[in-house]
C-alpha cells in the first residue's frame, strides 16, 4: 500500500477502490465495519510477536493501536496523497496534536505560521512553551519572514495553506527547501484544500495532516484526522501521538469518512466551481466591501495559488462594511445557507467573525499584526464554505439577503 498511485488507475477509481473489498465471511461486496475494541490472538510465538510489531499493519490486537475499519482508510488516504503511510486519529486537532509531540523535545524551536486554526495556534501559543519549546510565529505567506525566523537548531516549520480564516497561501515548494537546508520537517495543514487539489508531498512537504472531519468525510457526521508521510515517522506518530496520548480514531467515523472520500473528486469540483461562481457574484456586488477567494485575480496569493493548486477548494471570505447587528441581520435573512461553524460539508455553511473577537481568539498577536490583519479584515469577515447545492440556489439566498442591506 502507499507509494504511487497505481499507473493503471485514475483518481475518480482510486477513490472507490482502495481499501475496499470482499468480506472473506460472508463474499459481501464491502468490507464490514469491525467495532470490536480486541482482537483474538495466536498463540504462535511468531505470529504474535508480528501483531505487536509495527512492520504488520494488517494484524491487530487493540483497537487504540490500530484497528481494520481505520486502516482500510488509511490504505486509500495514503495512495490519494501519494505518501508511504497513513495514520487516522479522533480527529484534525489529534492529528496536529500527534505530530507536534512526537517531534519535539523541550527546548526545540520551532517555526510556525502566525495564521492557522485557532486550536492549533493555542498549541503554538500557550501548550508549547509550557514544555519549554520555543515557537517563532511569523506571517509564513510572506518567504522572507520564514527566511528571517529559521535557525539551525529549527526542528519544524508548520505551515497551514490555505490557511484558516483567511484563504492565505503559503509556497509550498519553496518553503520546503528553505526547511530543508537546516535540517527541519516541513508539516502543511492541507485540510482548506480538500486534498486532491493540492499534492503536498510531490511539493516537498515531509508531513501532511488534515482534519478529515471537513471535506474528506464531507458530509458533516464523523470528526477525524489524518497523518500523512514516511512510514517510519508514521510509525512514531502512531505509538506516541495515538497509543500513548491516545488520539484513535472510531471505527465507525473511520467508515463513515471512507464512504465520504468516494465522491471527493465529484464533490471538490463541484465546490471549487460553486466557490469560484460564489465569489465572482459578490465581487460584482454593489453591498460587498471585500471578496478574499484564492481564485479570484483580485487575491494577493492568486499567482501562486494557481502553480499549487489545480483547483481553489469551497472556502472563501467576504464583508458588507456594515454595522456589527446588521451582519447578523444578514445572516438571519438567509434560508438555504446555514449559520454554523466547521467546513467542508455537502451544505453551505457561513458564520461571521468579527476581526476583535479573532484577536482575542489569537491570543500572540501583538500591535503590528493586529493593524495587518485589520487592514485584511475590516471590523470582520463572514467565512463562508461554499457547499455542493445549486450554485444558483446558493447565489440566490445570498442576493435575496444582500438586497436588504442598507446601500
Ligand atoms: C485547518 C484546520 N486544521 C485543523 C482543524 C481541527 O480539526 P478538528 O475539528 O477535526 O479537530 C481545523 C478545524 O476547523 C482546521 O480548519
Amino acid at each position: 500500500m502507499g507509494g504511487k498511485k497505481q499507473d493503471k488507475w485514475g483518481l475518480d477509481t482510486l477513490c472507490v477502490h482502495t481499501g475496499e473489498g470482499t468480506d472473506t465471511d460472508t463474499k459481501a461486496i464491502r468490507r464490514p465495519i469491525h467495532m470490536a475494541n480486541s482482537f483474538e490472538l495466536s498463540t504462535d510465538i511468531e505470529e504474535l510477536l508480528k501483531v505487536f510489531s509495527w512492520d504488520h499493519l494488517d494484524k491487530f490486537q487493540y483497537t487504540r493501536e490500530h484497528s481494520a475499519t481505520p486502516r482500510h482508510l488509511e490504505e486509500r488516504l495514503a495512495v490519494l496523497e501519494e505518501s508511504e503511510d497513513c495514520v487516522f486519529t479522533a480527529s484534525g486537532m489529534g492529528a496536529v496534536s500527534a505530530v507536534l509531540f512526537t517531534l519535539l523535545n523541550s527546548g526545540d524551536h520551532i517555526v510556525a505560521s502566525e495564521l492557522c486554526y485557532t486550536g492549533t495556534q493555542k498549541l503554538f501559543g500557550f501548550h508549547l512553551p509550557r514544555f519549554d519549546i520555543n515557537v517563532s510565529l511569523v506571517d509564513a505567506s510572506n518567504i522572507d519572514a520564514v527566511k528571517k525566523a529559521l535557525r539551525r537548531e529549527t526542528k519544524i516549520v508548520y505551515i497551514e495553506t490555505p490557511a484558516n480564516p483567511l484563504v492565505s497561501i503559503c509556497d509550498i515548494k519553496t518553503i520546503a527547501g528553505l526547511a530543508h537546508e537546516v535540517g527541519a520537517t516541513l508539516v502543511v495543514d492541507s485540510t482548506w484544500s480538500g486534498l486532491i487539489t493540492q499534492p503536498c508531498i510531490n511539493l516537498g512537504a515531509d508531513v501532511v495532516i488534515h482534519s478529515t472531519t471537513k471535506y474528506l468525510n464531507g458530509h458533516g457526521d464523523a470528526l477525524g484526522g489524518a497523518v500523512m508521510g514516511s512510514k517510519k515517522f508514521l510509525a512514531d506518530v502512531r505509538e506516541y501521538g495515538v497509543v500513548h496520548l491516545g488520539a484513535c480514531a472510531s471505527p465507525f467515523n473511520a467508515w463513515l469518512t471512507m464512504r465520504g472520500l468516494v465522491t471527493l473528486p465529484l464533490r471538490m469540483k463541484k465546490h471549487s466551481d460553486n466557490a469560484m461562481k460564489v465569489a465572482q457574484f459578490l465581487e460584482s456586488h454593489e453591498k460587498i466591501e471585500r471578496v478574499r477567494y484564492p481564485g479570484l485575480p483580485s487575491h494577493p496569493q492568486h499567482d501562486l495559488a494557481k502553480t499549487q493548486m489545480t483547483s481553489f477548494s469551497g472556502m472563501l471570505n467576504f464583508s458588507l462594511g456594515a454595522e456589527l447587528m446588521e451582519n447578523f441581520d444578514f445572516i438571519k435573512r438567509l434560508r438555504l445557507i446555514k449559520h454554523a461553524v466547521s467546513l467542508g460539508h455537502d451544505q453551505s455553511l457561513i458564520y461571521y467573525l468579527p476581526t476583535a473577537f479573532f484577536f482575542e481568539d489569537m491570543v500572540v498577536f501583538d500591535d503590528r499584526q493586529k493593524q495587518k490583519y485589520t487592514e485584511i479584515m475590516g471590523d470582520g469577515v463572514f467565512r463562508f464554505s461554499v457547499g455542493i447545492e445549486d450554485s444558483d440556489d446558493i447565489i440566490e439566498d445570498l442576493a435575496q439577503a444582500l438586497d436588504r442591506v442598507p446601500g
